[in-house]
């Protein structure tokens, strides 16, 4: 049997887990998050987050991964078969699969238009747009919202999706080592650099425009970091935060485990998987947190940057931020740096949210890596379409809110219950410290096994009773947009029930087989 492909280098496998982790989520989504959650005060519970669940989750992953690797099995229907050998298990291991993939329909077009941008900020065919209403303009114009004195057609967005989406599928092609690894290895450095010469510059703005002394690069690093501690009675700012946990480390997305299949029987996962946690959180706190609403801030003064972040991370990337590059000096080099930090954090997640099907097909159907890439590439590609097209009637909302927003932490509390309880704590622990670089404190053994799930299950609770009836009832949602929002389900529905069958199929032929 030919051999499942494994990580060149021990860097390479850093690099690819932290290129997993590291993404728009960073940049985009944490500012966001914690302008609207209390600002410093919102770090609380994140950390706790990041401490009781992002941590102990990560090396969860990592270890079944592993394990699943060792197997071959590369995806959660086979990694959780093999931790609970009951027949529902692989069917459970269908969210790891479902997640990816609907996540991916939109993030490889939201990465297609950080390149669009980047090709716009180098040759200044936004400058001009100098407010926020004209930038909003242009960003709905290229958007197909509604066409205008900027754009008349999707033709540019579509241009540049083809050219993303052709990118993924390249690496994708080369596989792990040539394709993943090697995408890894440039891009990794790159987004750090451009991202540190970028918080130089954010950081020394200083007070751009003296007629507003209020309006000042501490004002916006007050604005972020300091505290609001009253929000802390919030349970929103505490699930907030959790949901960014998981989306930030790609905890609970299936894209962990898959890249931990590819790692060696006694590679260090301990140690792996607390230094890509660390990166990630440098990259977010340090990195993301110091960029977009500090320079929103000291550009617009707090009123307005508070109304950015509330009008989501859209308006702040590729609104606020454009207006910003045209009132600096050499604004065109520092946008395209803005916006190919953005690209290289795309589009070392997406692959990684491909590869978790691409090893389904390879690992359960033995079909060849090129013939997984073909088949799994024509129907990303066709799924991706009504993203494009039908963007303003709430398609991307909507596929958001239950892959990337829902399902994850269903996913991860399936997990851990599965390792914690079924595979049970005392091989799953000796399985998480083979090969470890450094020694996990037992207190992890605890939260593993009471904190972890508690806390994943107590977020399920609220949540459910706090969204999830407003959301299935299609609460606040619009007659217009009502047939998309319906359709868009319905998308879903069908995504889900084919992965099903699928798992059906797979454990069937091998079951002829044998
Ligand atoms: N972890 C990825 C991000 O932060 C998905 O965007």
């Amino acid at each position: 049997m030919k051999q499942r492909e494994q990580w060149a280098t021990k860097m390479g496998l850093i690099l690819a887990i932290v290129g997993n982790a590291i993404g728009l989520g960073n940049f985009l989504r944490f500012p966001v998050q914690a302008a609207e959650n209390g600002g410093g005060a919102f770090m609380i519970p994140y950390f706790i987050a990041l401490l009781l669940l992002g941590i102990p989750l990560l090396w969860v992953e990592l270890s079944i991964g592993r394990m699943g690797g060792r197997h071959r099995h590369g995806s959660t229907p086979g990694i959780f078969a093999l931790l609970w050998s009951h027949p529902a298990a692989k069917y459970l291991g269908v969210l790891g699969l479902f997640i990816p993939l609907v996540i991916n329909i939109y993030y490889v077009y939201v990465g297609s238009w950080t390149l669009a941008f980047s090709f716009f900020s180098l040759t200044g065919k936004y400058f001009g747009a100098e407010t926020r209403e004209a930038m909003g303009a242009f960003l709905r114009g290229f958007q197909g919202v509604e066409f205008n004195q900027y754009f008349s057609s999707l033709s540019p967005a579509y241009l540049f999706f083809l050219v993303t989406f052709g990118l993924n599928i390249w690496i994708l092609w080369h596989g792990i080592v040539k394709g993943i690894e090697r995408l890894a290895k440039i891009a990794m450095p790159m987004l750090f650099l451009f991202a540190i010469l970028l918080v130089i510059r954010v950081l020394t703005f200083g007070t751009p425009d003296p007629t507003y002394p209020d309006r000042s690069i501490s004002a916006g690093l007050g604005f972020i970091w300091n505290p609001n501690f009253k929000e802390l009675g919030n349970i929103s700012v505490w699930l907030a935060a959790a949901g960014q946990i998981f989306f930030t480390l790609s905890v609970g997305l299936g894209a962990i485990v898959t890249y931990a299949s590819y790692m060696r029987e006694k590679e260090d996962v301990a140690l792996s998987g607390l230094a890509t946690g660390s990166l990630n959180e440098f990259a977010e706190v340090i990195l993301g947190g110091t960029l977009a609403i500090p320079a929103a801030v000291a550009f617009f003064g707090l009123v307005q940057a508070r109304e950015i972040a509330a009008g989501g991370a859209f308006d702040l990337g590729f609104q606020a931020m454009p207006v910003i590059f045209q009132k600096i000096p050499l604004g065109e080099i520092a946008g395209t740096l803005w916006f190919l930090l953005l690209f290289f954090a795309a589009i070392t997640s997406s692959v990684s949210m491909a590869q978790p099907i691409l090893a389904f097909l390879q690992d359960e159907f033995s079909w060849s890596r090129r013939r997984s890439v073909v088949v799994f590439g024509v129907v990303w590609f066709i799924l991706a379409q009504p993203i494009i097209f039908l963007l303003p009637h709430g398609f991307l909302d909507e596929f958001d809110f239950w892959a990337g927003t829902l399902a994850p932490v269903c996913l991860a509390f399936v997990e851990v219950v599965l390792f914690a309880w079924v595979f049970g704590m005392v091989k799953g622990w000796k399985e998480m410290n083979k090969g470890a670089a450094i020694h996990v404190p037992k207190i992890f053994y605890f939260i593993l096994k009471f904190v972890t799930p508690v806390y994943i299950g107590t977020i399920l609770v609220i949540w459910f009773y706090q969204k999830f009836w407003d959301n299935l009832m299609l609460v606040g949602v619009s007659k217009e947009d009502f047939p998309f929002v319906i359709a868009a389900r319905l998308t879903l529905t069908a995504i889900f029930l084919a992965l099903l069958v699928m798992i059906y199929y797979a454990w069937r032929r091998k079951k002829e087989r044998t």
